[in-house]
């Protein structure tokens, strides 16, 4: 099916000095665009680790990752093109480049992906403008803002090149509860309004209330939780 990610029976082991580490360990599981999929699990269960292997920033060393109809493992796939072009990602520490204005940190996956610079300020303030930073905000450094502020910013830039899937790794794990509600009404929206495949990991419980589908992660290993969604 074209609107969904379908990821069967994926593994990923790390071979460390003191042996092997089967961080995800014969993962199967569906996520649909328009859906917000949650991922629940505490430290060390793989997480991480699988959201890297969806969105390309790591390999499995089994099983299929299915996108959209597309088989990302594939010999001559173009794995540079689908991370800067088809994903984007929001990360617990926001990683935004500290030293850059918000509007830099949007426009520079733009520039990455080649997109014609004449538009790239033009979309940037228009993300920047529906996660609510304003035209002051948008030029100030991102290490004079918020938490929330970074987030907010941080989703902005996952957006700069329209990506059909968002892959947010704990995006509250340092925000207040209110900011963090916030930036979860922002990724449940860009899931219903504009169509996106939102996974969110997390070891976050009040989480599960945004999720249409969601999953309990120990040990490598994914089993379904129930929503009532
Ligand atoms: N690059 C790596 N090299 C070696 N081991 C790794 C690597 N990445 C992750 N691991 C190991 O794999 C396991 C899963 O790690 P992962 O970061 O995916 O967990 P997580 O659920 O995201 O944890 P947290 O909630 O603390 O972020 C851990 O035991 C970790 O030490
Ligand atoms: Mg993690």
């Amino acid at each position: 099916m074209q609107d969904m990610l379908e990821i069967k029976d994926v593994s990923k082991t790390f071979k460390v000095k003191s042996g092997d580490v089967t961080a995800v360990d014969g993962v199967s599981f569906r996520a649909r665009k328009g859906e917000v999929t949650v991922i629940l699990g505490p430290s060390g269960s793989g997480k991480t680790t699988l959201l890297y292997l969806v969105g390309s920033l790591e390999s499995p060393d089994g099983g299929e990752i299915e996108v959209f109809g597309e088989d990302i493992c594939r010999p001559g796939m173009d794995l540079i093109q689908y991370r800067r072009k088809r994903v984007g990602f929001v990360f617990q520490f926001f990683n935004l480049i500290t030293a850059l204005t918000a509007l830099e940190n949007v426009t520079l996956p733009m520039d990455l992906a080649d997109d014609p610079y004449s538009l790239q300020d033009e979309r940037a303030v228009e993300l920047l403008g529906r996660m609510g930073i304003d035209t002051r905000l948008q030029k100030a450094k991102a290490n004079k803002m918020s938490g929330g502020e970074k987030q907010r910013v941080a989703i902005a830039r996952a957006l700069a090149n329209d990506p059909d899937i968002i892959l947010a790794d704990e995006p509250t794990g340092n925000l207040d509860t209110a900011t963090g509600k916030v930036v979860v009404e922002i990724l449940v929206d860009l899931a219903r309004k504009d169509g996106k495949c939102v996974i969110i990991v997390t070891h976050d419980e009040s989480i599960l209330e945004a999720a249409d589908w969601a999953y309990r992660m120990e040990d490598g290993k994914l089993t379904g939780i129930d929503t009532g969604a």
